[in-house]
């Protein structure tokens, strides 16, 4: 049996008997409970994740950890987001059944969450990404709304992520009281830290020549150049 199997079983133990004579519906709400449940353990791991990434205090591995993160999940999001509407799933519609469809849910709200983790905590580095790529904006628009009306963020200690991320990443306009609450604890933030500035410039220097290089390949070729091989 994997974790979150035993986890779930161990909470349908907690729960009152009277729970269990209930009607389809509350077997639904009972089922997203649990889900609600199982979401602030990966969102734990999630962000201990993210703290050993902040630990690595190396902006040229961070850069490229966090760019092969992010195509792996926007790919992820964007596989579950053709999933739920193939399904008809609404957000705030029953919590899913399905096996398929469940794990097209759970994988939106937790990549949501996550890059909305990232976003805050790295925000030089993803706008790095993001800004240039308009179907991860349409993708994450997409699955903040759908985060927003699951009702998963609406207490808890996530209920202010959905705001801030979408302030962050420049979907919402931003309230003029807007302060990303990790600017203080993080290396990208030390702005005064010349050799981080310096790594940061020609990381980014380093990037743009690669995309450049990538750019030109992608155009019509005919011969190859021994060097390429
Ligand atoms: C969530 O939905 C509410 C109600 O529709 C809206 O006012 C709010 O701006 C939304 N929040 C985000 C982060 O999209």
């Amino acid at each position: 049996m994997e974790p979150h199997q035993i986890l779930s079983f161990l909470l349908f133990a907690l729960l009152p008997l009277g729970e269990l004579s209930d009607t389809n519906k509350q077997k639904k709400d009972t089922a997203f409970e649990i889900y609600k449940k199982l979401f602030e353990v990966k969102r734990k791991d999630q962000i201990n994740a993210l703290n050993n990434l902040i630990e690595l205090n190396d902006v040229n591995q961070q850069y490229k950890i966090i760019d092969i993160m992010l195509k792996g999940l926007f790919k992820v999001l964007e596989d579950s987001r053709a999933i739920l509407i193939a399904a008809g799933i609404q957000p705030d519609g029953p919590f899913p059944e399905d096996e398929k469809i469940k794990d097209a849910y759970s994988h939106t709200v937790e990549n949501s969450a996550f890059f909305g983790d990232v976003v805050l905590r790295f925000p030089k580095i993803v706008h790095h990404y993001f800004d240039r790529n308009s179907n991860w904006n349409n993708l994450i628009r997409w699955g903040i709304g759908f985060c927003n009306l699951s009702g998963i963020f609406n207490d808890g200690p996530h209920s202010q992520l959905l705001a801030l991320m979408s302030q962050e990443l420049g979907i919402s306009e931003k309230s003029p009281d807007y302060r990303n609450p990790f600017k203080t604890d993080n290396m990208e933030f030390l702005s005064n830290a010349d050799a981080f500035q310096k790594a940061l410039r020609e990381e980014e220097k380093r990037r743009r020549k690669e995309e450049k290089r990538k750019e030109i390949r992608k155009g019509p070729r005919i011969t190859r150049s021994r060097s390429e091989l």
